[in-house]
């Protein structure tokens, strides 16, 4: 068998013809910016997080970069800033807080939930700390009533990172409207991917929302009338009406993924894999299926011999990479460790049970070694 880590023609073609004709419209139209497309996928985007407003913008480093950027433009955060961050994130969310001039602390995870550690969440509180950054990992809902109590109690403006959680739950409501703000990415290989960049913020903040898209467009406020230094950030007419489409799928194809991870969850042998803690009801949408295991590299190896594709997230944690040499003698040993044990392994809607099962008798049968 030949089990990509994930086949995005194939995703794309399970609705192709409704994508092709949507492109054709786009294409037809004459009209490929800020447009009725864009408004209507921000309309359905916002109903679906259950927010009053969704801005579209061009990917999601932007997303939250223009979050934080509209947070310092209304004086509610200031240049300097200490802001909470889980020390294992993707690294556009530390070049978010770095690039507006802000001050990442990083935090370190329990390996077993990978949630922020709350007694390094404790530690790390002080009179300069503005905003913590919540990030949703793999798909993982990380929001708890002690993060809400956390961020109350400490006055902070909560930001949740939920690139790679489009469609999860936190009980009722979706992750990216428990906090003040949510940031999106519709890369490709995301949840709800376009068939290029793309990105949004959903907030219920009338202000926040108004000053975000106008950031995102120059600072205009009104045509030509810039009262912030802006940017151009949007998001098109193609991928808004692609986004559209594949909105209506969405929530078929996390269930998809949880039925995959299920068959993950109850076939892996857990001998030198582990997996982390299993979250139910909806509270984890599967954008990635990490295993952790010390012969990471070689089990990579055994897997792509067997025709399996896996990739590593992430092999270098933020605090480590050389464009930080600031913070690459900062010790967080959970964050460490977990970059050099994980693995994902392929889990996508266009997978069949078969191939489930061929990635867990693989893995399996590599334990035996
Ligand atoms: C957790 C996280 N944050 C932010 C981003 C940045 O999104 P984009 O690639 O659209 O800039 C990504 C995805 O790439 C991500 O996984």
């Amino acid at each position: 068998m030949n089990i990509p880590y994930l086949d995005l023609k194939k995703v794309t073609a399970q609705h192709g013809e409704e994508i092709q004709k949507a492109v054709a419209e786009v294409v037809g139209s004459g009209w490929y910016l800020q447009g009725e497309r864009v408004k209507r996928f921000e309309a359905n985007y916002a109903r679906y997080i259950g927010t009053k407003h969704c801005i579209g913008v061009a990917n999601g480093l932007d997303a939250l970069m223009l979050t934080l950027k509209a947070y310092k433009e209304l004086g509610r955060l200031k240049e300097g800033a200490e802001i909470l961050v889980p020390a294992n994130t993707f690294i556009a969310t530390v070049l978010a807080i770095t690039e507006n001039g802000m001050k990442p602390v990083f935090i370190d995870i329990d390996e077993e939930t990978l949630d922020m550690d709350a007694t390094c969440l404790e530690k790390a509180i002080n009179e300069r700390t503005g905003a913590m950054m919540l990030v949703h990992l793999y798909g993982r809902c990380t929001y708890h009533e002690s993060i809400k109590q956390f961020c109350e109690a400490n006055n902070l403006i909560l930001i949740e990172d939920n690139a790679q959680a489009h469609g999860c739950f936190y009980k009722e409501r979706r992750t990216s409207s428990l906090g003040h703000a949510g940031c999106h990415s519709f890369y490709p290989g995301k949840n709800l991917g376009a068939l290029g960049d793309g990105g949004a913020v959903t907030t219920n903040d009338d202000e926040l929302a108004a000053t975000i898209r106008a950031i995102a467009n120059y600072g205009f406020e009104e045509k030509y009338v810039a009262r912030w230094q802006g940017r151009n950030s949007r998001l098109d007419e193609v991928q808004a009406a692609v986004l559209d489409i594949k909105l209506t799928y969405l929530d078929d194809d996390n269930r998809r993924r949880q039925a995959l991870a299920r068959t993950y969850y109850t076939n892996i042998n857990k001998g030198m894999v582990r997996l982390p803690s299993f979250l139910d009801g909806g509270q984890n949408v599967y954008h990635i299926f990490p295993v952790f295991i010390e012969r990471r590299d070689e089990l990579q190896l055994y897997l792509k011999e067997k025709g399996i594709g896996t990739l590593i997230h992430y092999p270098i944690p933020p605090h480590l990479q050389q464009c930080y040499p600031i913070w690459n003698k900062l010790q967080l040993p959970v964050t460490e460790r977990l970059a050099q044990q994980e693995l994902s392994i392929p889990l996508n809607p266009t997978m069949t049970d078969e191939e489930a099962i061929y990635v867990v008798e693989a893995l399996n049968s590599f334990q035996k070694f």
